[in-house]
């Protein structure tokens, strides 16, 4: 807008209007009749003109302050009425610089409608400032009052970091009790199954070993033949079952020695191809600095196996199973939060799947003997039973990770060897045969169990060898006494007759320093296996055994 601006003498002199209107500002001469008005008091001119400038400037300042908070802190509750204020504030600014401009140039009605809009605006903030505002203004909590309930706060948060710590430990209290729950009802499975296992195996010892005489002496009439496999095979069976319960029950004899896992973990998945067919990749990711782990190699290796069928029967349509090896270490905390391990360094084996996951419901009983989700005739769910007793009595530790439709990780921490070498080695290595005629060699045979008895009896007797029986050690030490010749004492482990087997060689040695030992046990207690584990210099004939696993570690003891 330009003003054209006539001079109070009503001359117009020409040139450009604004630049008149600025250029001619503080020419007295070009004052409005407004400002003519003051000229009786000049100096009122100034006075007013300075300070119209300076409250139009606070004002700006004002307006400037309450619109660039309220742009800033989007938290300000009802920003449309701060937006008003500044607005308001801004034009009262505008309408000052007026009072000053009308002094030189006569917009008065410019002056009368800022001054109007501002009015009205008055009313609008004034109404809002007393009615709205300062109701709220005055309830607004003072220093004090936010020191209190900032301490108040602090003291609330305080109290709920302790009810959270508590609740914490509740459940870690209650996650302990209910891991000490299984781990109890585990054991006195375990302890039943341990006991039934030991007595089958004594009756499966006579039939493994007396079937291949049996099979021996119908070998020329077919029929008969075919129902002597089928009972050899049966009893087989019932072996492999026995055994599982055995390991479960953590009573089988273990020969653990220093082994190479990715050595045996990469036999194991050799073996395993043919078993888990085409539809399922085997991969291996084996850490080439995994540490030999002290372990029963033929145990773990048939730990590896079960784990690798159950994979196979999760993955119907085909899937991956992945064999990983690696060190570890599971330390105070792993311990404190699993209460049956012992913190320090393991060898870990992984066998994962991309099978159907387990239930979380079931996963917790999935180790338990005889669980098994599988058809009648399809599981005895022995399996992982097997597998967490021996990781157990191996000193190990074992872990299932499984996720519903996604897959199941079973992790065996096995402890890691440093370099020993045990009994286990010197039976791995197949004796050589020595030349000593067996016809010489006199074996007293000490066996309570009168079945089993007459059938290692007959057994020994079929290699040649002469024998000796006796049913519990104060017999056997009576032959031991007399004039009878022995090369070797072959003893159950747990004897009637107030020594065991293990304190009967003992006392026989002092008679008979020459004597040669051999233990056999189904399942062996402290004389003979220190929590599963060979005195060094003891041989044991696990039971049920082959009479051709007799024949080889009689020798073995004989040569010894
Ligand atoms: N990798 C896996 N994926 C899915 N489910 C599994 C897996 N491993 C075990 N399970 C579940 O745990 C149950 C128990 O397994 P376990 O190996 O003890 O017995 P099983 O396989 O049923 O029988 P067995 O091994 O004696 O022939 C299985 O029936 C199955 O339900
Ligand atoms: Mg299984």
């Amino acid at each position: 807008m330009i003003w054209t601006v006539v001079p109070a003498d009503g001359l117009d002199r020409g040139g450009d209007p604004v630049l008149t209107v600025f250029g001619d500002s503080l020419d007295m001469s070009t004052l409005s009749p407004h400002g003519a008005c003051l000229l009786w008091q000049p100096e009122l001119i100034w006075l007013n003109a300075v300070s119209d400038i300076l409250i139009a400037g606070g004002f700006f300042a004002t307006a400037f302050f309450v619109m660039f908070s309220v742009w800033r802190r989007r938290d300000f509750q009802f920003p449309w009425a701060w937006w008003s204020f500044g607005i308001y504030i801004m034009l009262g600014g505008v309408s000052h610089l007026l009072s000053v401009l009308t002094l030189w140039v006569p917009v008065y009605g410019i002056e009368s409608m800022v001054k109007s809009v501002v009015a009205v605006m008055s009313v609008g903030v004034g109404a809002a400032l007393l009615l709205v505002v300062l109701p709220r203004f005055l309830v607004l909590p003072g220093r004090a009052q936010l020191q209190q309930a900032y301490a108040a706060l602090a003291e609330e948060t305080k109290q709920r970091r302790s009810a959270e710590a508590m609740v914490q430990r509740f459940q870690e209290i209650e996650a302990t009790e209910s891991q000490v729950r299984q781990a109890q009802k585990m054991e006195a499975v375990g302890q039943l199954t341990g006991g039934v296992a030991h007595d089958f195996n004594n009756i499966l010892t006579v039939i493994t070993g007396t079937i291949e005489i049996l099979g021996d002496a119908v070998k020329d009439r077919p029929h008969l033949a075919q129902i002597t496999n089928l009972i050899s095979a049966a009893a087989a069976r019932g072996a492999d079952l026995t055994q599982h319960l055995l390991a479960f029950a953590r009573r089988q004899p273990l020969q653990p020695r220093s082994i190479d896992i990715n050595g045996l973990v990469i036999d194991a998945a050799q073996l395993l191809r043919p078993t888990l067919g085409a539809q399922i990749e085997i991969e291996s990711m084996l850490s080439p600095d995994s540490a030999p782990a002290l372990i029963d190699p033929s145990q773990l290796s048939t730990a590896i196996l079960n784990l690798a069928l159950n994979a196979r029967d999760a993955m119907p349509n085909g899937g991956k199973l992945t064999l990983e090896t690696r060190n570890v270490v599971l330390d105070d905390d792993y311990a404190a939060m699993n209460n049956d391990v012992k913190p320090g360094n393991y060898v870990m084996i992984a066998v994962s799947d991309s099978g159907t996951g387990i239930p979380a419901s079931l996963l917790e009983k999935v180790f338990e003997p005889f669980f098994t989700t599988k058809d009648v005739g399809k599981g005895s769910g022995l399996g992982l039973s097997m597998v967490y007793g021996f990781v157990k009595q191996s000193n190990g530790h074992i872990k299932i990770y499984s996720e519903e439709g996604h897959g199941t990780t079973v992790k065996l921490y096995l402890p890691q060897a440093a370099g020993i070498a045990s009994i286990a080695d010197v039976l791995a290595a197949e004796p050589g045969i020595s030349g000593f005629e067996r016809g010489d060699k006199s074996i007293l045979i000490v066996e309570d169990d009168a079945l089993v008895r007459e059938y290692v009896v007959t057994q020994i007797n079929s290699l040649g060898y002469i024998t000796l029986a006796a049913s519990n050690a104060a017999g056997a030490l009576a032959i031991i006494n007399g004039p009878d010749r022995i090369d070797l004492l072959f003893t159950d482990v747990i004897i009637p007759g107030g020594l065991n087997g293990r304190q009967l060689a003992t006392e026989a040695l002092k008679r008979r320093p020459e004597l040669k030992i051999l233990y056999t046990s189904g399942y062996t207690e402290n004389a003979i296996v220190h929590h599963g584990r060979l005195d060094a210099g003891v041989l044991l004939l696990p039971k049920p055994y082959l009479s051709s696993d007799l024949a080889r570690m009689i020798q073995t003891a004989l040569t010894s």
